[in-house]
């Protein structure tokens, strides 16, 4: 059967979403909705992409959408989330879940009460190399994990008169570079080693506090204004240092930044265990490098003749074809509608699949390390109010 999907939100990431579906083959892109009529049916026409819709309450209305994509800016996630799922929609949404984590939560409980799938877009996890990384840690490839470590850091805020939505607490959410590109990281790290975080040390700074606001400043990676814009204070951070500790004892650490010279799309992450080391690289996707104390390190290229039977399914090229980001962000869209056509049974979910509930998980991290920052720097836990709430209610 083909499925309809819409999309609400038809800016920068938008285009990736329509592109993962797309290749799929047996999706039909019914319709978007933007920000108003005009530039809905303008963008519509740029992207090939079916109906444009006078709102998402008209898209959600369709019944020839079974499955919407949320790809709003953050402060939007819970209202168009929380209608779909009404609607009785599957959705995909992309990070971070939602701007808060008591909006992440509500998200959370309305997906788990609704018998429809719930994703979201933590596409990182979909390189083959990745799923690799997590098979060979979770057979015991590398021993006890002991250092869990890495970074993120991006370029593209450098300038003061760069600007985005981003920036705006009441749109991006109280953090901006953690919750924007810090949460990938996190999640990667969870997924990958099977552990969680369950502590956090955070230290948190706003290198550029004060930005030229460009007219073009709602729409993404907008760039540097051309006239001098207005000036604006900004309060959420664009670097961060978080020290980690996880729940199988080992510790760690992540680095963030958006304001880093060089750095496009950063992300590296290492797992150091007791018998060996693995790492990788976003910007270098086909590598996994694997590390030893007594003999010689090696790289594994990703080559699916090679690769654990678990990763093989997410190398569609022979070795020496390199895949790369967009590949990715595919294999979690076709995991996200090969769990639909499965009706969305908690069972037959991918493994490499993330959900709502890792989404309201992670604005739990987030959430931990501002509350560790705002304390002056102290060790915070990661705390699950819904989980506090059910044991306080047995202890009474
Ligand atoms: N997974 C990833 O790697 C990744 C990368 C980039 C962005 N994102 C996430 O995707 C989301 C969108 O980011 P972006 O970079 O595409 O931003 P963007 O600003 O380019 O796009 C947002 C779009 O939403 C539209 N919009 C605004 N108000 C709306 C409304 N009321 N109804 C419908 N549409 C509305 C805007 O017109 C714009 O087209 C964010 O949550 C961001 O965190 C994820």
């Amino acid at each position: 059967m083909t499925l309809g999907m819409g999309l609400v939100g038809p800016g920068f990431i938008a285009a990736h979403h329509l592109d993962a579906v797309r290749r799929l083959g047996n999706v039909e892109v019914i319709g978007i909705a933007g920000s108003s009529l005009e530039s809905t049916k303008k963008r519509a026409r740029e992207l090939n992409a079916g109906r444009a819709y006078a709102g998402y309450r008209e898209l959600l209305a369709d019944p020839a959408v079974h499955v919407v994509h949320n790809t709003t800016p953050n402060h939007l996630h819970r209202e168009v989330s929380l209608a779909a799922l009404r609607a009785g929609k599957h959705v995909i949404s992309d990070k971070p879940l939602a701007a808060t984590m008591e909006e992440s939560r509500e998200l959370y409980e309305a997906a788990r009460d609704a018998n429809l799938a719930h994703v979201v877009t933590f596409n990182y996890r979909g390189y083959p190399l990745v799923q690799q990384a997590r098979a060979m840690i979770a057979k015991g490839k590398i021993g006890k994990s002991v250092f869990v470590h890495g970074c993120y850091l991006q370029d593209w805020l450098t300038d003061e008169r760069a600007y985005t939505w981003r920036l705006d607490p009441k749109l991006g959410g109280a953090s901006s570079a953690l919750g924007d590109i810090g949460s990938h990281w996190c999640d990667l790290a969870e997924h990958v080693t099977g552990a969680r975080i369950v502590e956090v040390l955070a230290d948190l700074h706003t290198v550029v506090a004060e930005r030229e606001v460009p007219d073009t400043a709602a729409k993404a990676f907008a760039g540097k204004a051309k006239a001098p814009g207005k000036k604006r204070r900004i309060t959420s951070e664009d670097v961060a240092s978080v020290l980690l500790r996880f729940d199988n004892g080992a510790r760690g650490c992540v680095t963030v930044g958006q304001v880093l010279p060089g750095h496009k799309n950063d992300l590296r992450l290492e797992v150091n265990g007791r018998e060996g080391s693995i790492a990788w690289r976003q910007e270098q996707p086909n590598e996994l490098w694997l590390g030893h104390h007594a003999k010689a390190n090696t790289v594994l290229t990703r080559d699916p003749a090679l690769m654990d039977p678990t990763a093989r399914g997410y190398a569609h090229l022979p070795a020496g074809h390199p895949e790369a980001w967009a590949d990715a962000f595919r294999n979690i869209i076709a995991d996200a509608y090969a769990w639909i056509r499965r009706d969305a049974r908690a069972d037959a979910k991918p493994i490499a699949l993330p959900t709502f509930a890792d989404g309201y998980r992670n604005s739990l991290l987030v959430d931990a390390m501002l509350r560790s920052h705002a304390a002056g720097g102290v060790w915070q836990p990661v705390t699950d109010p819904l989980e506090t709430k059910r044991t306080t209610r047995k202890r009474g």
